[in-house]
């Protein structure tokens, strides 16, 4: 077993600019998606791009209070703005949901690595979105429905705890109507009015048809209990362990590879992920 992750670490994109330095923001809208998640898009005030990678996140400063990593939600083709969902889980998030249109915040990044777009092109993409990890695919997600001739099959999973928890509500009802994606969703416990799947998001894999495993690449991304579940049933399915992509969390401060806080063995998980290879981490007895 090697701890050496072979994959070059994406340190920092803009290398002419200071990578501790937060860059200005503006909240432009605001939308209150479920108790605990809110919807913000920004821009720069100098109105440059992001220019992000999807899987990537960003460091959101509340000055004075202190700074969260947040992924990038919205299509990388987009210029000018980007999208974050946040959960209320803390202090800063807390003091970002008290935060309104108008409003400002500082933002290092884009960090981390993302997901490299071009190893799904040609291939069945399968996404399994468990709970807010709907936020960090819906990047890569957007981007493969906006460019979905490009693509054999893409069949999308999301599950939630329960039905009141679903984010995105209007683009998941565009995904159930699209018929170029085959989505599925379920929450773990129903609600009245629920007429859909009930049961933990491995309940969807019988629907799920993979004719060329071989061919097929898969983005996961959920809380952290999901990962071992969903990798036994991806593998089952005889997908390959170097065609599934994960994006691991980690406690992270710096963002940039110095503190150490988001440290899985000789792994920085801030430049070497947050986005992974299983067929690289599955050894790593921290990390799944
Ligand atoms: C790469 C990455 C991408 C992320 N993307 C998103 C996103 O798109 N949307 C979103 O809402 N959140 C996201 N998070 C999680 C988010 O960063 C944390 O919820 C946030 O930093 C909490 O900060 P706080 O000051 O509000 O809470 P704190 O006051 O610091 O902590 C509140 C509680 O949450 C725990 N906690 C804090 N951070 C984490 C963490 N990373 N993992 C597990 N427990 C934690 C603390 O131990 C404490 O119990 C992401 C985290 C990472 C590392
Ligand atoms: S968050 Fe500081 S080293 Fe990764």
């Amino acid at each position: 077993m090697s701890n050496t992750i072979t994959a070059a670490p994406v340190r920092h994109k803009n290398t002419d600019t200071n990578m501790f330095l937060p860059k200005m923001a503006k909240i432009n809208k605001v939308e209150v998606f479920t108790e605990r998640e809110t919807w913000y898009e920004m821009e720069y005030l100098d109105k440059s791009s992001l220019g992000h990678t999807p899987g990537q996140f960003v460091e959101v400063s509340v000055f004075g209070v202190g700074e969260a990593p947040i992924s990038i939600s919205s299509d990388p083709t987009v210029e000018g703005k980007f999208e974050l969902c946040i959960r209320n889980a803390g202090v800063v998030t807390n003091k970002i949901h008290q935060l309104k249109a108008g409003d400002t915040v500082g933002i290092r990044g884009p960090f981390g690595t993302g997901f490299d777009v071009n190893k799904f092109k040609g291939k069945n993409v399968l996404f399994v979105a468990g709970g807010l990890g709907l936020a960090p695919l819906r990047s890569l997600i957007n981007y493969v429905v906006k460019t979905r001739k490009e693509y054999k099959d893409v069949t999308l999973l999301y599950g939630t705890r329960e039905p009141k928890e679903i984010l995105y509500k209007k683009e998941v009802e565009e995904f159930e109507k699209n018929k170029d994606i085959n989505f599925h969703i379920t929450v773990d416990r129903g609600a009245e009015g629920w007429t859909k799947n009930v049961g933990v998001i491995t309940t969807l894999f019988p629907k799920v048809k993979i004719d060329d495993p071989k061919n097929t690449i898969v983005a996961v991304c959920g809380p952290p209990v999901m990962y071992k579940f969903v990798i036994m049933e991806v593998l089952a399915k005889n997908i390959p362990a170097e065609n599934i992509y994960i994006s691991l969390e980690r406690r992270m401060k710096c963002g940039v590879g110095k503190c150490g806080h988001c440290q899985i063995n000789s792994v920085y998980v801030c430049c070497e992920g947050p986005v992974f290879n299983y067929a690289q981490v599955r050894d790593f007895k921290e990390a799944i």
